[in-house]
């Protein structure tokens, strides 16, 4: 098989990669490890920013997500039994949209098969050739049957744990990363949000999180310990451990119910440099990983889509190098604030195990000065928004 572009990996960036490429007439392939039901199957993201909402717009797959996804112009942050408001549209002029990453997935899932996208799912043993040549190459399984895709360039969109980043020689990648002594136990239930907006909990037992998918479908997480299982928290014992966690007045009014879904995300910084090597250019959670607090690590893979697109189809249609050749240094730079906020907002909400006395007075101190000053809010939510591209 040849095509211009293969992309490895069919979830959000590879899939929105793909399917942006398609519309300007430039040819790709979509390989994916799993069945579209297992990739479909997966919870994660919940906030959209309005640059991957504009991607969304630009790849013709955005009506659902304007008629379904609910527009957010706030959030609550609360310590002990204080709450406040951070109003992202007072601050910055725009909101975020909350609309699940799967209906995200589905939704361009959808579009590429009928613009007649080519993706592959079930492909095993994939290999990258020739990245630092004229003529790379995709060599794969599917069935046990071997394939070969020739290509122009390489999109590595495989996540953390893909086959991409590792194609990248070890005396040209750098990596930074910092592992957190937690992780997030998250369940979906099918119960009315305790609050029509997020509400971002600092409490003593640990960080908590109330956030939504629609008006019947609440998303919940806890921190927790690196060692739980999900299997270890009956939806009781969660129930209980998150009423704990947040305002009494939320906790009250929270509607419990079974979950449908129960996981647990350990937390990460990550970041590897350069996002490209000759024909490979690495993409999403491909190249970083962020903490999940910040709602930031699929809007960061948007912003690499949109640099990589742009860069692609400046090459094809004016035979210009100049986007590919920049896309590692641009990428990078928003990443980095990306992984800033990420970072510090987690250092502001978690309970850390060797968190000193003046560790906690400095958290809520900074809780403090978020609360009642308003540049502080300003900067935040200019982040949470997302910043330009
Ligand atoms: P992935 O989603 O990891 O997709 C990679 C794909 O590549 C997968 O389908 C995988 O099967 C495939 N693959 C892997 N290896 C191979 C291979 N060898 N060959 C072929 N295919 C392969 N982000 C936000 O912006 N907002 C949020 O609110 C938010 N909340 C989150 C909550 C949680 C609990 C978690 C865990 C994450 C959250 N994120 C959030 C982060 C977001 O989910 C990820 O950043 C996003 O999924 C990255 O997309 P991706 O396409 O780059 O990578
Ligand atoms: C979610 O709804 O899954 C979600 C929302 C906000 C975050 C992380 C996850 O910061």
């Amino acid at each position: 098989m040849k095509t211009q572009v293969a992309m490895i990996g069919g979830r959000p960036s590879g899939l929105l990669l793909g399917q942006l490429l398609l519309k300007p007439g430039i040819d790709t392939v979509v390989l994916e490890r799993k069945t579209k039901d297992r990739v479909l199957g997966r919870i994660r993201a919940g906030v959209l920013e309005r640059g991957l909402v504009a991607l969304m717009e630009q790849a013709g797959c955005a009506t659902r997500l304007h008629a379904e996804g609910i527009l957010h112009d706030g959030a609550m942050i609360s310590y002990g039994d204080t709450m406040f408001r951070v109003d992202f549209t007072e601050h910055t002029g725009h909101p975020v949209i909350v609309y699940g990453q799967t209906e995200v997935t589905r939704d361009l899932f959808d579009a590429h098969e009928q613009a007649g996208g080519a993706t592959v799912f079930n492909v095993e043993d994939v290999a990258i050739h020739g990245a630092d040549t004229d003529a790379p190459h995709v060599c794969y399984t599917v069935d046990g049957v071997p394939q070969r895709l020739q290509c122009d360039f390489i999109a590595g969109c495989d996540g953390f744990h893909g086959v991409s980043r590792q194609a990248i020689p070890l005396n040209v990648r750098r990596e930074y990363e910092k592992v957190y002594p937690f992780g997030w136990l998250g369940i979906l239930s099918q119960t009315p949000p305790v609050h029509h907006e997020l509400i971002y909990a600092n409490s003593p037992r640990g960080f908590a999180l109330c956030s939504m998918r629609n008006d019947s479908l609440s998303r919940y997480y806890i921190q927790c310990s690196l060692s739980d299982k999900p299997g270890y928290w009956t939806d009781a014992a969660f129930w209980q451990e998150l009423k704990r966690r947040i305002p009494a007045d939320m906790a009250e009014r929270l509607i419990t119910g079974p979950s449908i879904e129960k996981s647990i995300a350990p937390l990460r910084s990550f970041v590897t440099e350069p996002m490209r090597w000759q024909r490979l250019f690495l993409c999403g959670d491909a190249a970083h990983i962020v903490p999940p607090t910040g709602a930031k690590g699929l809007n960061t893979a948007a912003s690499d889509v949109h640099y990589l697109y742009n860069a692609l189809r400046d090459y094809y249609e004016n035979g210009s190098p100049a986007g590919i050749d920049g896309y590692s240094e641009q990428a990078l730079a928003r990443v980095w604030k990306a992984e800033r906020f990420s970072w510090w907002f987690s250092s502001l909400m978690h309970r850390y195990p060797d968190q000193s006395p003046f560790d906690l007075k400095m958290q809520i101190a900074e809780l403090e000065f978020l609360r009642t000053n308003a540049a502080a809010q300003r900067a935040m939510a200019e982040n949470y928004v997302g910043l330009p591209y």
